[in-house]
Parts: structure tokens; C-alpha cells; sequence
């Protein structure tokens, strides 16, 4: 019964500023930070503090910031089963507005080096109920991984930050989780929400279609579309809030009941997910702004 994420981990360089800035602009900032950071550590940490089993398989440099982002992890309970490399660790060069939105580039390190597994990470995954990627380690590596997953097990895929996803992977997928963006760079343009859940549905048996303040969209083969909504509430930083979301969801799928059908489970898992994300957006910081389960509970009580 465990949740395995296979991806990055990255130290996250925060520049504040009123807002983002143009091409060729310059704009005075307010501040700078630090924080732990990359989707597949967000994830994993989302996972542990929703109170699900974890194992982050990653890659760090052998400095300071892996010393620190393993700390992190840990004190999510997850377990990092993490190699250190001579590439350094990644990093990630962020902004964020006064709204709260921001913009990030990221520069992959260590992530870029796990081009394959080793036979003991596969052998994790094989053992997880839940395999939970994102895009920013090589696809061959994620490739192994969704082949290794056990007969029964979920996979996965939040398909962030965008790049082409191969047909081969996305066969081995059993939930697609994706923002607008994301959803209308994998149908070819933008369109509908209802729209794009539909066409994705063509490739894997489940879509999450995230959309921000309007909540998100479970769709399954052959049922219904259903419409989650969103928690109103004041926005500080929303980097790390989709993570939040993707790793309290598999948290929430790996103590869901089997029997039951997949979209019920996932309607459940998105809508904790959902009350999870409301929480991250109000703190600074990815990983750090994700709340505990008990945190939840106590905000949002049902
Ligand atoms: O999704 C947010 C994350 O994207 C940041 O923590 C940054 O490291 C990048 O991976
Ligand atoms: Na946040």
C-alpha cells in the first residue's frame, strides 16, 4: 500500500515583484527566497503530508540544497530513495507577481541524468498501489517506470510541465492530470473543457482536467463528465498549489476502496485534492505550502 512518485526535486530561487515583466523590461522586485521545490518532490510531499505511505525516487547533486531538499522530504515522512550524481541539483528561477501568479524556468541538473532505473527503483515502483510522474526527468526513465508498475496499481501522469508525451507512455497511463494549457497542447488547441476531457479520453481511460479558481473536471470512459468546484479563497503564491493537488490525489487513491468505480474514486481523491490546493495558494513556497492532512480537515471540515 504505498504511493511511489518518480521525478525531480529542485531548489526554488523566488524573486517577488508587482508583476511579472515583459520582454526587455526591467522592473524592480521586493524580495528573494529559497525554497525546496520540483513537481516530483512537491508531489511526493503532498502524498506524505495527505497521510499516504511515500517513496520519492529522484536524483540530487552532491551540495548544499540536496542536504536541505531532503530534509524536506523527510519531514513529510516520504521516504527518498534519492541517487546523488556529479550533476548539480536542479533548480528552479522563479517569479511571482502580487497576484500570486508566476512564471519559472527550470534548469534539470541531477533530474536530467535519470535516463534509466536501477533494478531496486523498479522494484519500488513494482511495489506501490499508485505511480505518480510529471515531465521533468527523460521519458525513457518514465517509461520503465509505468512498465514496472504492479497488475492492479494506478498510473499516474500529470503531464507538467509540457513537452510531447510518446504513445507508448501514454498507453501504460490510467489518469491523465492536466491543466487547460497542458490539456490543449496535447489535443492540438485550445477548446472547451468538457471538450478537451472528451478528446484526451480517446488516448487514456481517465482525465483530471485542473482549472484553477473554477475547480477541476473528472472525466472517465463510457461516463458522465463531473464538475468539482473550487474553495474560494485569497490568493498569495499559487507555484507548487497543482502539485499539491497531484499528490494528495494519489494519496487519496491509494487508501480508496478498489471495488469501487474509478470515477467515484477519483471524484472523492479530487475533491480532498481540491481543499489541499485551496490551502497551498494562501502560504509562499511549493512544497512548504502544502498543508498536512490534519490542517485540512481542521480548514475545510465535512
Ligand atoms: O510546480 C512548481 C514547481 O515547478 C516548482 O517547485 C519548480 O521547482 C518547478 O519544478
Ligand atoms: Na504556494
Amino acid at each position: 500500500m504505498a504511493v511511489c512518485v518518480v521525478g525531480s526535486v529542485n531548489l526554488d530561487h523566488v524573486v517577488r515583484a508587482p508583476r511579472i515583466p515583459g520582454p526587455g523590461e526591467t522592473i524592480l522586485g521586493t524580495d528573494v527566497a529559497e525554497h525546496p521545490g520540483g513537481k516530483g518532490a512537491n508531489q511526493a510531499i503532498g502524498s506524505g503530508r495527505s497521510g499516504a505511505e511515500t517513496v520519492f525516487v529522484g536524483a540530487m547533486g552532491n551540495d548544499a540544497a540536496a542536504a536541505r531538499l531532503l530534509a524536506q522530504l523527510r519531514g513529510a515522512q516520504v521516504e527518498a530513495r534519492v541517487r546523488t550524481t556529479e550533476a548539480p541539483t536542479g533548480t528552479a528561477w522563479i517569479t511571482v507577481g502580487d497576484d500570486g501568479e508566476n512564471v519559472i524556468i527550470v534548469v534539470p541538473g541531477a533530474n536530467a541524468t535519470i535516463t534509466e532505473l536501477t533494478a531496486n527503483e523498479r522494484a519500488l515502483v513494482g511495489r506501490a498501489r499508485v505511480l505518480l510522474m510529471q515531465q521533468e526527468i527523460p521519458e525513457s526513465a518514465m517509461l520503465q517506470a509505468a512498465s514496472s508498475a504492479a497488475e492492479g496499481a494506478l498510473v499516474l501522469l500529470n503531464a507538467a510541465p509540457t513537452r510531447e508525451v510518446s504513445p507508448d507512455l501514454l498507453k501504460l497511463v490510467h489518469v491523465l492530470i492536466v491543466n487547460e494549457h497542458e490539456a490543449a497542447d496535447l489535443y492540438g488547441s485550445p477548446a472547451e473543457a468538457a471538450t478537451l476531457a472528451d478528446a484526451l479520453l480517446e488516448r487514456v481511460p481517465a482525465v483530471v482536467l485542473t482549472l484553477g479558481a473554477e475547480g477541476s473536471l473528472i472525466a472517465v470512459r463510457g461516463q458522465e463528465q463531473v464538475r468539482i468546484p473550487a474553495h474560494r479563497v485569497p490568493v498569495v503564491d499559487t507555484t507548487g498549489a497543482g502539485d499539491a493537488f497531484c499528490g494528495a490525489l494519489a494519496a487519496e487513491l491509494d487508501c480508496s476502496e478498489t471495488a469501487l468505480d474509478l470515477r467515484e474514486r477519483l471524484v472523492a481523491a479530487a475533491r480532498f485534492a481540491t481543499s489541499v490546493s485551496a490551502l497551498a495558494v494562501q502560504q509562499p513556497g511549493a512544497a512548504s505550502s502544502i498543508p498536512t492532512r490534519s490542517a485540512v480537515l481542521k480548514a475545510f471540515p465535512n
